[in-house]
């Protein structure tokens, strides 16, 4: 039985504001661009969920940079990670460049540890990673990134990017779904807070 829609604050509640990624995401910005000053930069971002957070973080950088994609998803739909798809393949050269791969979240570090062994076979100078948030606790593969937003306990965080279901990425804020079951029954549970943030 679906949740009633003013049940919907238990559903999620917000997690982090949008001041506070635009903070955060600027000291990213400044860390990043002092760090590679003087350096030509490649940008590979991971699609879909990256975009918002990579326009906030590249319109900040002061460094000349080129900027490319991969496509890549986990197997199927849903919140459980498996296996990868790969719906972009990366088109500019990378060798000998000083290459960012950013991604909107490391969860189980599957996308970033297959992705940063694929990019390291291209040979860049350097590679940094870079992750507007880390999820430590459900980790798997032996991975960190070398710059994070925010770190956050084991919770599912939809908005700013973020998806449930390939919906929601365009709330302002993050969210974290307490209750999943919830929005499962109802996928239009947060639609209201749409217009909310
Ligand atoms: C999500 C997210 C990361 C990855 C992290 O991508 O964008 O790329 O999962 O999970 P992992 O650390 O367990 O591998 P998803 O496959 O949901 O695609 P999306 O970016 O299009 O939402």
């Amino acid at each position: 039985m679906p949740v009633p829609r003013e049940w919907r604050a238990d559903v999620a509640r917000v997690l982090i504001t949008p001041q506070q990624l635009a903070k955060r995401v600027r000291q990213l910005s400044e860390s990043i661009t002092k760090d590679f000053a003087g350096r030509e930069l490649v940008v590979v971002a991971l699609l879909n969920g990256t975009v918002l957070f990579l326009a906030d973080l590249i319109r900040h950088l002061s460094v000349p940079l080129r900027l490319d994609f991969i496509g890549v998803s986990s197997y199927g739909a849903g919140t459980v990670a498996g296996e990868l798809v790969f719906t972009k393949e990366l088109r500019l050269d990378v060798q000998g460049r000083d290459v960012l791969l950013v991604d909107d979240i490391l969860d189980t570090g599957r996308t970033m540890a297959r992705v940063r062994s694929m990019l390291e076979k291209l040979q860049p100078r350097r590679l940094r990673t870079c992750v507007l948030l880390d999820k430590p606790a459900r980790r798997v593969e032996t991975i960190d990134a070398d710059y994070i937003g925010f770190t956050i306990p084991d919770l599912f965080v939809v908005g700013y990017g973020l998806d449930f279901g390939e919906r929601y990425r365009n709330l302002a804020d993050i969210f974290a779904v307490d209750d999943l079951k919830a929005l499962r029954a109802d996928p239009d549970a947060l639609v209201p807070l749409l217009t909310a943030s």
